[in-house]
């Protein structure tokens, strides 16, 4: 592992992918760690002063800048192949610098651990995203039921535990909504209470399974992880410990989208199909196979796909994370499919790049998307303007004709590990380009014959191979 955001280049956000689509895609694609679970079993290595080494960690500039903010709180982070080794010994601060933690909004996530360790904690507010407000209501609200003062100034939430020697009490906390983050903070918080506390209508993502794995291998005693209910009884301190990230749930599901949408057939792993369940059964629904082999699963896609109607949803529901890729799949398949996002406020911004690609949407202007199939999506320069529209853009590139040219990477590259080398193993003909690379460059790498200018596009209309 290199782990890219440590050493990042300048001008990321400069490069751009470029696609040739239309190709069938054959073989295997590995999944990495999940970047939602490395992130906060990173946050949560905080609460020992004992090493605690992450297996399976995936190489995404989030992970980057989550070492980033550990190592200026005082831990120790290194990389051993895909391991990394996070030492809370000396962890001496509880005060992010906003400089570093507005780059990630997780990175909000490490009130919880701090505060339980250190009495006090002050953390930038993770501010506005393009995706909607994130709130935080849910995180402060359940601190300070367990005894925390909170207060807000200058956009940093200051947390101090008023308890016993500055510890935490258990309490009951109800969350109003099962927030992924704020049932992560209070999970870690809680485990160095004092007393039993019970999270009602937590989140039951795998993510934070994951976590109550990690804690639970630190010395954590929590149960009901998974279910609406944890139940978490605080211990004096917790210990080092080795523990491996589950794969990817949100990057196996964008490669079995990607496949359909390339109408190919592909083995992802490894994949916890449990995980999955929602996103199976809406490929399946639209006419894809999918069977498991080995720790993985294959898919295969039939020329056509029928359109289906989805909706967003806590886990086990559809992920929000996978709307935008799977969107840019439906906007290829026959028929009317229907989409609403019910998790947050603002996210079709990926509507208007997949329509100058062709694709039929019409939305509510809010958050429900009406999308009339295209036999064919054609490639023009398009940006993603957050992760997963990004991701979509990648794979509406890969089913459209012509040369779809992919901006905004710095978005791909949080969620995404060398997205291009992973998809060109399975015949893409995909290439990142420097900024300062020429259109020459670009065409040699791709083809080494094929023109790039956009004149030699065919028109869509007039192309032979379509997807319906
Ligand atoms: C996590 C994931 C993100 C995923 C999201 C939902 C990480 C690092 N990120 O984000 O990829 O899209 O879960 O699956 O794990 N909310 C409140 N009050 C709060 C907190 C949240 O109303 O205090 C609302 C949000 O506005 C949003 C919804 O809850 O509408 C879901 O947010 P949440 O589950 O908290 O997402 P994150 O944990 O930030």
């Amino acid at each position: 592992m290199t782990l890219a955001a440590l050493n990042s280049p300048v001008d990321l956000d400069q490069s751009q992918l470029f696609i040739v689509g239309q190709q069938r895609l054959e073989g295997e694609l590995h999944v990495n760690g999940a970047k939602n679970s490395a992130l906060a079993l990173m946050a949560a290595s905080a609460l020992s002063h004992e090493p605690v080494r992450l297996r399976n960690m995936p190489d995404l500039t989030d992970i980057g800048a989550m070492a980033k903010i550990l190592v200026s709180l005082g831990m120790g982070f290194h990389l051993e192949g895909s391991s990394a080794v996070l030492r809370g010994g000396g962890l001496t601060s509880h005060d992010p610098s906003y400089d570093l933690t507005r780059k990630l909004r997780a990175s909000f996530f490490l009130i919880g651990p701090l505060l339980a360790r250190h009495g006090v904690a002050k953390v930038p507010l993770p501010g506005g995203c393009r995706i909607g407000s994130r709130p935080v209501r849910e995180h402060n609200k359940g601190l300070q039921a367990m005894g925390a003062r909170i207060s807000m100034k200058d956009g940093v939430v200051s947390a101090e535990a008023q308890g016993n020697h500055g510890r935490l009490q258990g309490c009951s906390i109800h969350l109003d909504y099962p927030s992924v983050g704020a049932t992560e903070t209070l999970m870690m918080a809680a485990t160095l209470a004092e007393g039993e506390t019970v999270l009602n209508n937590a989140a039951q993502e795998p993510e934070v399974m994951d976590l109550a794995g990690l804690l639970k291998t630190m010395g954590a005693r929590i149960q009901g992880a998974g279910s609406s209910t944890i139940r978490i009884a605080g211990v004096k301190q917790l210990h080092g410990a080795d523990y491996a990230v589950i794969p990817d749930r949100i990057e196996a599901g964008t490669f079995l989208i990607a496949a359909a949408a390339a109408r190919s057939r592909l083995h992802v792993t490894p994949v916890e199909t449990s995980h999955l369940s929602a996103v199976l059964a809406k490929l399946e629904e639209m006419g894809c196979s999918i069977s498991p082999q080995g720790q993985g699963l294959t898919i295969t896609t039939p020329g056509q796909l029928r359109g289906c109607e989805l909706r967003t949803q806590p886990f086990p529901g559809f992920p929000t994370d996978l709307q935008a890729p799977f969107m840019a799949l439906l906007s290829t398949a026959e028929g009317d499919s229907f989409v609403t996002e019910t998790v947050f406020e603002n996210r079709l911004q990926h509507v208007a790049e997949l329509q100058r690609m062709g694709a039929q949407i019409h939305t509510n202007g809010v958050n429900a998307a009406h999308v009339k199939g295209v036999p064919m999506l054609s490639g023009v320069p398009v940006t993603g303007t957050d992760l997963r529209a990004a991701a979509a853009l990648v794979i509406a590139g890969l089913a459209a004709d012509g040369v779809t040219q992919v901006g905004g990477l710095e978005n791909l590259d949080r969620g995404y590990a060398r997205l291009e080398e992973r998809l060109q193993s399975v015949g893409a003909r995909i290439n990142r380009i420097d900024a300062t690379q020429t259109a020459q460059t670009a065409q040699t790498a791709l083809t080494g014959s094929l023109d790039l200018s956009y004149s030699s596009i065919p028109d869509p209309s007039q192309g032979a191979c379509r997807n319906w």
